[in-house]
């Protein structure tokens, strides 16, 4: 059983956004604290630019309104994400990454604007900075995922839940050839006997109860997903 891993979700912006979601801050925190991986949201710029920011507008994580589509790069720049941090672009968070072996989770949110042009230009990013990490595209839309299948089979795609029962996991994960499941604990922790030979491909979100994350690690998930980084690693040890 391999050991379960540890990825900082929006970076490691522990439970009262101390380091400010989804910014570079966030960001050198989760190294600092050892994660395994990142996860992130990203949403393209007017100027096609691939942006990390959650929200499909502004309004909640910056000084900004609108839509974050709306906006070219420059513009973008120009908001607070909080703490004088800035928005960051993808390509940022790939020359902060380098060197380093942490795993990433690129989450596409395409559920209300579909960003037709994201797939293949996420995959020309990776193949162009991804050097040999581990790159992981999430997404709640399916569709999504399994363009980026199409162009590119040895992608790695993982559906998005939150809420529901999976009455069958391995056949969802066969039918559309995914790699991995990102879920609830609820969705996960009663129905264990469903997950059986399954659990490497299952990583769980947003985990931030030590008592938990231990009994998610014993199950041997692939990994949680956890804005306290730090606590993690406390619990699971180097
Ligand atoms: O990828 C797990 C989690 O990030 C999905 O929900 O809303 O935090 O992006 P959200
Ligand atoms: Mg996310």
């Amino acid at each position: 059983m391999q050991k379960t891993k540890i990825y900082a979700h929006r970076g490691s912006r522990g439970t009262k956004n101390e380091y400010p979601e989804n910014t570079m801050l966030a960001f050198q925190k989760a190294i600092e604290h050892k994660a395994d991986g990142i996860e992130l949201d990203v949403h393209l710029s007017r100027d096609e630019h691939v942006i990390v920011i959650h929200d499909e507008d502004l309004d909640r994580t910056t000084d900004g309104t609108g839509f974050v589509r709306n906006h070219p790069l420059d513009e973008l720049k120009e908001f607070d994400a909080g703490q004088g941090e800035k928005i960051p672009t993808l390509q940022e968070v790939f020359e902060l990454l380098s060197g380093t072996s942490l795993e990433l989770n690129i989450e596409l949110k395409t559920n209300r604007f579909p960003y037709p042009k994201m797939p293949q230009k996420l995959l020309d990013m990776a193949k162009k900075m991804g050097e040999s990490r581990k790159i992981i595209y999430s997404s709640f839309h399916l569709p999504t995922l399994l363009t980026i299948k199409k162009l590119d089979n040895t992608a790695k795609i993982a559906w998005l839940l939150e809420s529901g029962i999976i009455a069958n996991p391995e056949r969802a994960i066969k039918a559309s050839n995914l790699d991995a499941l990102h879920i609830t604990p609820t969705m996960f922790l009663p129905y264990l006997h469903r997950f059986e030979g399954l659990v490497d491909k299952i990583r769980i979100y947003t985990v931030n109860d030590a008592v938990e994350i231990r009994e998610l690690a014993k199950i041997g998930i692939d990994a949680v997903i956890t804005d306290v980084p730090d606590v993690a690693r406390e619990v699971l040890g180097a």
